[in-house]
């Protein structure tokens, strides 16, 4: 297991955060979570709910294989302007959905407001990308439950081991 050595990026997708009005306790709680489980943090970015934007910085990263992980919070819901998932989507190669159906059968376990969340886990490149939703206590609850299993994938992905 080489976990720990995994470079994440984590991007807070929220106009208000974006515009200076709210602060963002999102990201810095999935920053805090993922270096207490040894992650190592390259980047940390704040961007407007802005499909094409955030679609751009995806590709960015995926494609100068500058991260092997992505975490985004926010957009995920049912207001006009969540376009995380979308964004996700335009620039997969390939799906992961277990990643989010494991968030959200979790996350139902807490609240039945978890259905709510339209969030997809991708993989672009070696790059794997997963959609959290945006409130602090939303990215605790998905990070607790994710953590302990993503090393595996990661190895996998990245070529660390052998699947089985
Ligand atoms: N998931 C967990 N674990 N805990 C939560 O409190 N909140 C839900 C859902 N997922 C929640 C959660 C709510 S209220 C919404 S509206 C959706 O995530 C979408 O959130 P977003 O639009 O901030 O991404």
């Amino acid at each position: 297991m080489r976990w720990n050595l995994y470079r994440t990026v984590v991007l807070t997708v929220s106009d208000r955060s974006a515009r200076g009005v709210r602060e963002d306790k999102s990201g810095p709680e999935a920053v805090r979570m993922l270096q207490e489980a040894g992650y190592q943090v390259v980047q940390t970015g704040i961007l407007p709910d802005e499909e094409e934007l955030l679609a751009e910085e995806l590709k960015r990263i995926c494609d100068q294989h500058l991260a092997d992980l992505i975490l985004t919070t926010g957009g995920t819901g049912f207001s006009m302007r969540d376009r995380t998932p979308e964004a996700t989507l335009a620039v997969a190669h390939r799906q992961a959905p277990g990643i989010s159906e494991a968030i959200r059968a979790y996350s139902l376990s807490i609240t039945p407001r978890a259905m709510l969340s339209r969030g997809v886990s991708v993989i672009r490149e070696q790059t794997l990308i997963i959609n959290l939703p945006g409130s602090p206590k939303a990215v605790r609850e998905s990070l607790e439950y994710l953590l302990p299993a993503l090393g595996h994938g990661l190895d996998i992905l990245t070529g660390n081991v052998t699947e089985g």
